[in-house]
Formats: structure tokens, sequence, C-alpha cells
């Protein structure tokens, strides 16, 4: 029998502290605004929160570029606000996971300020410095947001490696004072309470010590940094490491996000010997799109198919069963919505069509994520004006694809924003129909999104019938049956291209779920539930069909093997 754990069991729900609920009206979420909105969560009944960072920053990738991971980011509020969340929390039995992002520090962290001052200084190898190669930049590499990934440092006339923006330095794992301080850092967290960590970038902590060029990308000007950056000759060495050294000491659920991972590499990252995490997010059924049909970069105007996505997912199921744990998600706060990205945000289908995916995903094996407003069929933005972007990605790419290298017009960068930016997840969570969606009493530091008034939680609440409901619906069946949790996952009707289908086995207890999605607006041809006796777990539609799945039908179905 599978080894159980309170992780396997869980559902996640994500907070992006900036944009959940301003509580003193200044446009910026805080932390005395999620303390508020925990009733919401109970209700929803997820089991813990990954929190964005709530570090000090500046800001420069909103948090994720931390100055010191020992303080409270001063407009989410102070550690007096933390801890008093973090004991409601657990007061109302939900857990906290932090995320944690040490790949790099900002470049205003104490640690940096001292490296770049002289070559001698004893924090120079926190960072990784290499001097110039004919004048120019140590090799090819371009960083994750546009432009070199390496920035020259005026005081020494050396460069210092930022896989992201330029105001955050890679740490320089190899050094092993940065791992006592990283890891002292974490045990101090975890002495506080907190029940785990969401590790940033994980997968890219051990870098190729050689730095080659990589290979010239689209663009012709940059390489790419990725073979030599990503699952890096130590990673797992260090996360081995920083097992024994504070995981193995306490009950966390951890889980590494993980770029450029493998399904060979998840089975390390993850195994089930418990040696270094318990899960990895994996980028595949994210990333396939982007490649095939980019305009540029990451921006791209295509949809993705059921099939690829399914192809993708069902690998991830097949290959990972006993050897390692499947983390579950379709959006986060680096991706577009879900439901535009993969449903249909059309005001007809949205419901139905966010049901259903949540059903596909949910009924999968692993830890599912939920990402805030999901839970509402939160939509896709539509940016008229690059002045509408805040997020440094978007900025970083216009400003060198449009107006530098002039490869693509405004329109069509505009349109990729609308489709696959990252603001799309960061508009302010859609509380009720009062201005500002009751975000703020202020001025939202990023617009709201126009369809407030249609999408909210409090209209959510009222209506039994709402995506809100039909979560609090899947959860609450995930913690009711192991066969959702442990089931083996046999994939059902892999020729179709429009219908998602699989099952799930638990032959300690004879279950078996039936599973399937229509994917499409069209009525679709599926059979397997036809003369099948069983119990009807969950589906968006009231009235079924024999033989038929109707336009974004989802149905689960309960029964006993034979
Ligand atoms: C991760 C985060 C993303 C951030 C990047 C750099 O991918 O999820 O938001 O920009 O790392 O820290
Ligand atoms: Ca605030």
């Amino acid at each position: 029998m599978e080894k159980r754990a309170w992780w396997k069991e869980a559902v996640i729900y994500q907070i992006y502290p900036r944009s959940f609920m301003d509580s003193n009206g200044d446009g910026v979420g805080d932390l005395e605004g999620i303390r508020q909105k925990l009733p919401y969560l109970e209700q929803l009944g997820i089991d813990v929160i990954w929190l964005s960072p709530v570090y000090q920053s500046p800001n420069d990738d909103n948090g994720y570029d931390i100055s010191d991971y020992r303080d409270i980011m001063t407009e989410f509020g102070t550690m007096a606000d933390f801890d008093r969340m973090l004991e409601e929390a657990h007061e109302r039995g939900i857990r906290i996971v932090m995320d944690l992002v040490v790949n790099h520090t900002s470049d205003e962290h104490a640690w940096f300020i001292e490296s770049r001052k002289s070559k001698e200084n004893p924090y120079r190898d926190y960072y990784i410095w290499k001097e110039p190669k004919d004048g120019k930049e140590p090799n090819n590499w371009e960083s994750s947001f546009s432009g070199p990934a390496w920035e020259l440092d005026e005081a020494t006339g050396m460069y210092y490696l930022h896989c992201f923006s330029k105001k955050q330095p890679d740490l320089n794992w190899e050094n092993p004072k940065v791992r006592d301080e990283v890891f002292d850092m974490m045990t101090w967290w975890c002495e506080k309470g907190i029940d785990g960590f969401r590790m940033d970038v994980i997968s890219m902590i051990s870098k190729v010590q050689s730095f080659p060029d990589g290979e010239l990308k689209k663009d012709g000007v940059f390489g790419d940094m990725s073979p030599y950056v990503c699952n890096g000759p130590r990673v797992h060495e260090y996360l081995q490491e920083m097992n024994r050294r504070v995981l193995s000491h306490y009950d966390l659920l951890t889980v590494g996000e993980a770029a450029g991972v493998t399904i060979d590499e998840a089975k390390k990252y993850a195994n089930t010997d418990g040696t270094e995490l318990n899960m990895v997010f994996q980028f595949e059924h994210m990333d396939a799109l982007q490649q095939s049909e980019s305009v540029v970069g990451k921006w791209t105007l295509a949809k993705p198919k059921m099939e690829t996505v399914r192809e993708i997912l069902n690998r991830w199921q097949i290959r990972l069963e006993g050897n390692a744990w499947n983390s579950l998600y379709l959006d986060n706060h680096d991706q577009p919505r879900a439901v535009s990205r993969f449903g249909n945000d059309d005001p007809q289908w949205r419901a139905l069509s966010a049901k259903m995916l949540a059903t596909c995903l949910h009924m999968m094996k692993g830890t599912p994520y939920i990402y805030q407003g999901e839970e509402l069929g939160m939509t896709n933005m539509h940016f008229t004006d690059i002045s509408d972007c805040r997020d440094i990605e978007e900025l970083n790419a216009y400003h060198q694809y449009v107006e530098e290298f002039k490869m693509v017009s405004a329109e069509t960068m505009l349109a990729c924003f609308d489709n696959v930016a990252r603001d799309n997840a960061r508009t302010p969570m859609q509380w009720d129909g009062s201005e500002n969606a009751g975000f703020t009493g202020g001025t939202p530091w990023i617009a709201v999104n126009p369809n407030y008034k249609e999408i909210n939680a409090e209209a959510a609440l009222k209506d039994p019938e709402s995506i809100f409901h039909y979560y609090q619906k899947l959860i609450r069946l995930r913690h009711e049956n192991p066969v959702i949790v442990y089931g083996i996952f046999k994939p059902l009707m892999e020729e179709s291209k429009t219908v998602y289908a699989y099952e799930r086995i638990l032959a300690e207890e004879g279950k078996k779920l039936i599973v399937a999605c229509n994917w499409t607006m069209e009525k679709q041809p599926c059979a397997l539930f036809d003369n099948v006796e069983g119990e009807e777990l969950i589906s968006n539609y009231k009235e079924h069909i024999p033989g038929m799945l109707q336009p974004y039908e989802a149905r689960v179905m309960l029964k006993f093997s034979e």
C-alpha cells in the first residue's frame, strides 16, 4: 500500500499577497487583509495556503527579489501581523507554506551590498562574478526577463550573473557559506512554526561551472542558458544537504518550482524515499505551446490543444506512479488565467468550462493547487496600452522586442500579453461588486478587471451553482474519498481529440472512479457511462444524455470495481 501523508491529501490555495486584500487603503494587498479573509478560505475548505513572498523587498519583481529574509515587506505589514495571521490560520486548521526564494537575492540585500564593494570582500563569493570577455559579457546568456544575464558592476569592473532581472543577482551555491546562511534562515522560519516551503526556481541553484555560450535563440542575439543553469550538476546534492540539515527535522510540505524539469529528473527531486522534496512543479503543460508557436520568446497568440495537454499530463501521471508524487496546477501568479487559456471565458461558457477544467485536474493523482480567483472563474485582462502593465517581464520584453529590436509591433505584443502575460493573474482579487471589486478603498496598484461586477466572491457565495461551490465540493470529495488521493491513474479514450477521460483505481478498497471531461463547446460522443451502475460524485450538468457529453460537460462516477 502507498505511504499516506497529509501533504498528499491536502488541497493548496496560492495567495499573491499584493493582489489579495488591502486592509489599509494604500492600494496594495497585505497580511492583515489575508487574515481578514481566512474565514472565506476556511469556507472553501482548503488545507494549506502557499504565500507568495512577503519578505522585505524593493519589489523589482514583486517580492521575488528579497532584501531581508527575516523581515516582512513594509507594504505588507509587520512581523507581528505575520505571527497573528499564522496563529489564526492554524486555529482554523489551515497550514502556511512560505515561498523560499534562494536562487537569488535582491541587489539591495546586505550580502550583495558587501559583495560588490571589492574583490576581497568576505561576501564576494556569495554571488557569481566573472571578468569581462573581449570587453563584453562573459557569455551570451539571455536573462529570463530579456537582455543579457550579466550586469557590469563599476566598482570592480566585473560582471555578476542574474538569471532574472539585474536587481536579482544569483547566489553562488558552490560556496558552503551561502548554504549555511540559507539553511539557518530556513530553520529560523521553521522554528516560527510555518508548515513548508514552495521553492522558487530551485532547479536553477547549481550552474555548470564552465559557463559556456548557449545556443542562439530565435532573435539571433542571445543564447539559451537553460542547459547550463537548470537541473545543474550539484542540484540534487544541495537539496539532499538541505533535507538532512533542515527539512527532515520538521513536518513540512515541500514543493520545488522546477523550470526545465524532465520526468526522470522529477523522480529524483520528489523521490519516494523523501531525501529531497515532496513534489515539484513541472512546466511541460505550460510551455509546450510557447515553444512550437511563439511570436518571440515565450510570447504567443496560440491556445493549447487538449490533446497536447493530455499527452503531457497523462505521461506525468503514469511515469511518476510509485516513483514520485505529482503536483497539479493549471495556473499561478506566473501564468494567464486557466479558464481563459484552457477553457472558454465567454460569459456563456465560462462557468461550465471552469468547472470542467477543475474536475479534470482535481480528480487526477497528486496534490492540487488553486490560484486565488480561480475558484471564481476570474479571467484574463485586456491590456490596451503598455502603461496598463506592471510586470517587469512584460515591460522588459516590450522594451526589447518592440522598441529596441523592432521585431514585433506594439499591437501584436499587447495581444500576446492578453494571451499569456503574468499580469493576467495579478489583477486584484474580485471580492464584490463595489468600487475596485472590494479589494481596496484606495487606488489599486494594478487595474481591476472590469468584469468584477459579474465575477466576484460575494455573488459566488450567494449562488449554490457557482464555480466557488463546485470547488468546495471537489475539495470535500478529495477529503472523503481515498480513491481520489491514492487511486492508480489509467487513461481512457486516448483516441478522442475532444474528451479527456481516465479512471482511478484503488484496489485495496475495491473502488474505481470514471472521469470524463469534454474540452469543447460542442457535444461529443462518450459511451463510458452507458449501462454503468455507480454513484455520481460530481458533474457540472444535472441531466445527462446517453452516449454523449454536452458542451464542456464533466462527469465523475464512483463504482465498486468488479
Ligand atoms: C519564479 C517565480 C516568478 C519570479 C521568478 C524569479 O519563477 O514564480 O514569479 O519572477 O521565479 O524569482
Ligand atoms: Ca495595504
